[in-house]
């Protein structure tokens, strides 16, 4: 046998049984991580953009289809029969509100809070002002009460029986609503133990405004605040327990 020589190219046997050896491992890792990546793209296989559209408007057809008719997913199915879709009912239950009395004693009360110091928690007053207990200009009519509130009163007055001689800015501005000056004249009729009883609606305050505008500017005499007395006020007032929206007055109606 002679001795061949070296193929540089070729590797020598230790070389081959390596290589032999090498490309029997490449091929278990290879086909296990072909493996593993076929596993892992199972499902996720991009899919044709015909099949999506065709699927996505099956869906949105569908969907329309069910939920615009009340029979299968409209708005009876999930709602108790008797509830209304309604978006006033809704926000009445929101709403504030009270019978006309309680809101208007409320609300008069906390107006009345810048009159106590001078005509006194009790409304009887003293020496130096007049009482708002017995008071002629506060029983006999809103007007005068209203009146003498919008403009001040200046100049002597008899009031129950009793001479004064003082005067009283105006006590509230032209911002002040119906409902405080009706809330305001209720609470003053019937606190310290006046008892008229009457309740006026917010727009009959429209009445005394109309007759403020007419009158000149500056504060009442006795003697206009005692025809004021005699002025009623015309329409129909609320009868007692009337629901009224608190922040408004309207009237609610009985469910
Ligand atoms: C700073 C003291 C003072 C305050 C505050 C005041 N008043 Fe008077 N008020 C007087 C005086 C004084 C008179 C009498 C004026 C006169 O002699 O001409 C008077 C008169 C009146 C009169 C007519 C006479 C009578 O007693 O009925 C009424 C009604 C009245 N006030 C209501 C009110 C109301 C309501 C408030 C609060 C919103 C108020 N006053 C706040 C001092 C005040």
């Amino acid at each position: 046998m002679s001795v061949q020589p070296i193929d540089p190219k070729k590797p020598d046997l230790e070389e081959s049984v390596n290589v032999a050896e090498q490309h029997a491992a490449v091929k278990n890792a290879s086909s296990a991580a072909a493996r593993e990546q076929q596993l892992r793209e199972n499902g996720l296989e991009p899919v044709s953009i015909w099949i999506f559209i065709a699927v996505s408007l099956v869906a949105i057809v569908a969907g329309s289809v069910l939920f615009s008719s009340n029979n299968l997913f409209g708005y009876d199915k999930f709602v108790k029969s008797g509830y209304v879709q309604d978006d006033e009912v809704s926000s009445e239950v929101l709403v504030p509100k009270g019978d006309v009395e309680s809101v208007y004693m409320v609300k008069g009360a906390g107006i009345y809070k810048q009159c106590m110091g001078c005509h006194q928690p009790d409304g009887k007053g003293n020496a130096s002002y007049p009482p708002l207990a017995g008071s002629e200009y506060v029983i006999d009519s809103p007007v005068s009460v209203l009146m003498a509130v919008i403009n001040g009163v200046d100049g002597p007055i008899t009031v129950a029986g009793k001479n004064y001689s003082g005067q009283m800015a105006k006590q509230i501005n032209k911002s002040t609503s119906n409902l405080e000056l009706a809330s305001l004249a209720y609470f003053l009729q019937n606190s310290f133990g006046n008892k008229v009883g009457k309740i006026y609606t917010p727009d009959q305050m429209e009445q005394i405004k109309i007759l403020n505008k007419d009158r000149s500017e500056g504060y009442c005499t006795a003697a206009e605040l005692d025809k004021y007395r005699d002025v009623q006020l015309e329409g129909d007032l609320f009868e007692p327990g009337t629901i009224i929206n608190k922040k408004t007055g309207e009237v609610i109606a009985p469910e």
